[in-house]
């Protein structure tokens, strides 16, 4: 594997290969970004990964400076995933000046969910992303399911920009007991990691309730919240929402997901089930 640090470098040996499918990152790599890794061999004769750990994104009270950073052993699990390319540029290659034009989602976008937590957060998203994708001139894009709000503004993107980006969706992948990998599940101490998969239980729980025939969304949310919060978790949202833009839902038939985030000890975990 290449590791490229410089824009100079990544866009001469871009220039070498065909169809290129990126999949970004902000390293402390774990099995749901390799997973990302292996389905982006169907969508280019070369994977091309980032890590950059990416400061516009994190408010001014969030973990950027103590965000894990393991870069060797990343490496090594990209090499063995078969990745051809690892662009890992430094904060002065990815900004030499400050970043004064940025993308910004529409506020109906941005202003739900995540968005209302960590104002901005999008913003830094899907400025590095679209200037990674300047930057790599990728074919495709891999995005976990697992950052469905974030999945949602990429898609969003792309196609209000006419980016030539096909953007490809990864499932979400769980530990057997069905906690969805995050680096910052590193955070969680043994009797917290005990606790943490309650989250994606009650997500099931609600989704089995609206497919039984519940719509009543408000008590469901709020019945799931209050579990979490009297297991120790001071929970953000419980929401049930419609897949296609996370608005709430309005007609029977529309796909729905159900999201939560909650804090669990020090890290903030989220996750989401569609249905
Ligand atoms: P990061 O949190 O490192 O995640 C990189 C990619 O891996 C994202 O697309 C994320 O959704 C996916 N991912 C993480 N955990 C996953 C899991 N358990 N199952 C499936 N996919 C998973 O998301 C970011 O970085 C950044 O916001 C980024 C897009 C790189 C822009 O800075």
């Amino acid at each position: 594997m290449q590791i490229h640090t410089t824009l100079e470098s990544l866009r001469a040996a871009r220039a070498r290969v065909g169809r290129v499918a990126l999949v970004p990152t902000m390293g402390s790599l774990h099995d749901g970004h390799i997973a990302l890794m292996r389905q982006a061999r169907a969508h280019g004769d070369a994977i091309i990964a980032s890590i950059f750990i990416n400061r516009l994104q994190f408010g001014p009270n969030e973990d950027f400076d103590n965000y894990p950073r393991s870069f060797e052993a990343d490496c090594a699990k990209l090499e063995a995933a078969g990745v051809a390319h690892l662009f890992a540029p430094g904060e002065t290659a990815m900004y030499p000046r400050p970043q004064r034009y940025h993308v910004d989602p529409p506020p109906e976008q941005v202003s739900i969910l995540e968005g209302a937590y960590r104002p901005g957060h999008f913003r830094g998203v899907a400025t590095v992303v679209l200037k990674l994708f300047n930057i790599v001139r990728p074919d495709a894009a891999l995005f976990g399911k697992k950052d469905y709000q974030q999945l949602m503004v990429l898609r969003n993107m792309v196609r209000e920009l006419a980016l030539p980006i096909e953007i490809v969706a990864h499932e979400t992948v769980r530990a057997g007991d069905g906690l969805a990998l995050s680096s910052r599940n590193a955070y969680l101490s043994a009797a917290e990691r005990a606790e943490a998969p309650r989250l994606h239980r009650v997500l099931n729980r609600v989704r089995d309730a609206v497919r039984a025939g519940d719509r009543d969304f408000a008590r469901l949310e709020r019945e799931a919240a209050d579990e979490l919060d009297r297991h120790g978790w001071k929970t953000d949202y419980v929401a049930v929402r419609r897949q296609a833009d996370l608005q709430a839902p309005a007609d029977e038939n529309e796909p729905l997901v159900a999201l939560g985030a909650s804090r669990l000890g020090r890290p903030r975990l989220i996750d989401n089930v569609e249905f």
